[in-house]
């Protein structure tokens, strides 16, 4: 760029003033003034250039140049298009394809998500249903629940209001049972008293009008007899004695024998061979001095082990001892 480079002796030119020195210079020097202009016609070139440009500019600014658009647009033959306006709208179709390839992929990601969650839709559908039925189920089982529940408490009620009245019962009960305990062990005693009271009586009455013997008793000797009413065994005839205080009769005298022998009926005597056969014994446990067996007996005819005092015949028979008899005991005289 020589032609733009100016000399220092120019940048200070000044026609005024230095015209003559100017008119000298140019003389002395013409290649150099012919590189000057040479150099402002360049300069004076470039401005026109740029102002031109400008208002190239400028223009495009406010009119806008007529469309160049190669995609989808009809291109208006005749319209100026510039290269760079090409080369841009080429561009601008290459990344336009570009984003269309990209939104074509982008659409298949699309269907196949979509188609992924149609899929994804129709199972949780279905399983949205299948809970749906086993929220119907558990409701109601537990509307079922409830009633149960409801009948349950309404029973529970039912049976704490029983056992209240029991308890109330129970507690009465308690409290009149133990009033009971205490009147009866007043009566016990009372009873015990009276009892006492009546043997005392008793033992008195024997003693004034039984002759030394009980009431019922028939008194003879220095004993006490007791003809039985009803008739037993010839053992239960012996404990029936005993629980008297006495035993089945004894009889060692002929005296006694005969009163004995009032008593009209056939009556247990206290002589058995039970331990031994024919060992004949008395219940005191004495043995047998006075014999009054009637002719042929005791013979012992099946087993005969008691011996019986027959009123008729006024002896003794031996028979089974299970037969029952009415019987005589014997007690000794209390004075
Ligand atoms: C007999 C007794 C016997 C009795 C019961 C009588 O005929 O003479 O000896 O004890 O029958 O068997
Ligand atoms: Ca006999």
């Amino acid at each position: 760029m020589m032609g733009f480079e100016l000399d220092d002796s120019l940048k200070t030119y000044n026609p005024g003033k230095e015209s003559h020195r100017t008119v000298t210079w140019l003389k002395e020097r013409p290649f150099r003034a012919a590189a000057v202009c040479l150099g402002v016609l360049c300069v004076v070139l470039l401005t026109g250039i740029i102002i031109v440009a400008g208002h190239h500019n400028h223009a495009a600014v406010e009119q806008p140049t007529p469309s160049c658009n190669l995609i989808g647009e009809q291109v208006q033959l005749g319209t100026r298009c510039n290269l760079t306006d090409l080369r841009r709208e080429q561009t601008r179709n290459k990344n336009v394809t570009k984003e269309r390839d990209q939104l074509r992929i982008t659409c298949t990601n699309l269907i196949q998500e979509q188609d992924l969650l149609g899929t994804s839709n129709k199972y949780l559908t279905k399983e949205m249903n299948q809970l749906q039925t086993i929220n119907n189920n558990l409701t109601q089982e537990r509307d079922l629940l409830q009633t149960s529940n409801n009948n349950l408490s309404e029973e529970m009620y039912q049976l704490q209001t029983i056992n209240n009245n029991l308890t109330q019962e129970r507690d009465l009960l308690q409290t009149s049972n133990k009033n009971l305990t205490e009147a009866m062990y007043q009566l016990q005693t009372i009873n015990n008293n009276v009892t006492l009271e009546r043997d005392q009586l008793k033992e008195l009455q024997r003693l004034s009008d039984g002759g030394g013997c009980l009431a019922g008793w028939q008194p003879h000797g220095a004993s006490c007899y007791f003809l039985s009413a009803e008739k037993k065994s010839w053992n239960a005839s012996r404990q029936d004695c005993q629980d008297k205080d006495a035993d089945l009769v004894v009889i060692h005298s002929e005296e006694e024998q005969n009163f004995i022998n009032n008593f009209c009926w056939s009556v247990w005597i206290g002589l058995h061979d039970m331990e031994s056969e024919s060992e004949w014994k008395w219940v005191d446990g004495s043995p047998m001095k006075l014999s009054l067996w009637h002719p042929g007996e005791p013979n012992n005819v099946g087993n005969e082990d008691c011996a019986e005092l027959m009123p008729e015949s006024k002896t003794w028979n031996d028979i089974p001892c299970s037969w029952e008899r009415h019987w005589v005991c014997k007690s000794v005289k209390r004075n």
